[in-house]
């Protein structure tokens, strides 16, 4: 069995996963990802990753496919013998902005599947893999941490299937974490804002005004490392009698304002 602990994260590619990968690989995980992208395309990013000195099994794997999400948690398995963390950040945004009047079902089933549906049962079966490890690891303290967003509450009405998909995962964090809660197993879930990611860099001179305009009390873009320093803090063990906990990483835009 592994010595160190091992974080398993999903779209950690590039983006905002990338950069949780990174800092928890500083803090002395092993790191597991799961990502669509081909490994030749995005090896750079990896190569980051190990030069911490942790190790990086790199998966190849859609979150919307059972036997894909299987093969992940039993290839995890075979390396480490277990799963200490479970980071769920794959997402996807629409692939076109759409008017909620004009919005297809295809949209709508391309970013549910991925978003919430694939999100949902990859959870539920490390869920079930780590109350199996219960009493196997030394001093095992297992953890579920969601990336929702400020769309969890927020409405965008060109691009309602992402905010839908982002209310539902904020229900997740929810339901796993009053069903997880007698096994120890704490869920959490971070709230990213306006983050500088591949996701946003095609809609940049849109954000850079809003934000120009005061959208924001700190008036500047977020970064993958702010979200992953509070995914980092969520599992330095410091907040074991919370659970359900939501943590907003977005400039203060959740703030009410006159
Ligand atoms: N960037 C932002 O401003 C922002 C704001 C709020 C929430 N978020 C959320 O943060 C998360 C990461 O976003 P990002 O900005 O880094 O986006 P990104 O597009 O840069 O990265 C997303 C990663 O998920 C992977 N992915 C997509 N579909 C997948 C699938 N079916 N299976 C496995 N992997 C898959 C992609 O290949 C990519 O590596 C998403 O859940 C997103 O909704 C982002």
């Amino acid at each position: 069995m592994n010595q160190k602990r091992v974080a398993l994260i999903t779209g950690a590619a590039r983006g905002i996963g990338n950069g949780i990968a990174l800092k928890l690989a500083k803090d002395g995980f092993d790191i597991a990802i799961m990502d669509v992208l081909k490994y030749d395309d995005i090896k750079d990013n990896i190569k980051i990753i190990e030069e911490t000195k942790a190790t990086v099994l790199y998966l190849n794997g859609n979150i919307t496919d059972k036997e894909s999400r299987e093969q992940v948690v039993s290839d995890i398995m075979k390396k480490f013998g277990r799963i200490d963390v479970l980071v769920n950040n794959a997402g996807v945004a629409p692939k076109v902005r759409t008017d909620l009047l004009q919005m297809t079902e295809e949209s709508y089933n391309f970013v549910m599947d991925i978003n919430l549906k694939g999100t949902l049962f990859l959870t539920q079966t490390v869920a079930n893999q780590m109350i199996e490890l219960i009493g196997k690891v030394d001093n095992y303290r297992p953890k579920i941490i969601n990336i929702a967003s400020m769309s969890s509450y927020t409405s965008s009405t060109s691009r309602g299937e992402y905010c839908i998909s982002k209310a539902g995962i904020s229900m997740l964090t929810k339901l796993f974490a009053d069903r997880l809660a007698e096994y120890g197993i704490n869920v959490y879930e971070v709230r990213p804002g306006i983050i500088f990611t591949p996701m946003t860099e095609v809609v940049k001179g849109k954000y850079d005004k809003l934000i120009a305009e005061g959208l924001l009390p700190i008036k500047r873009w977020g970064y993958p490392e702010d979200i992953a320093n509070a995914i980092s803090a969520f599992c330095m063990d410091l907040f074991s009698y919370s659970t359900g906990e939501v943590i907003n990483i977005d400039g203060g835009f959740h703030i009410q304002r006159l």
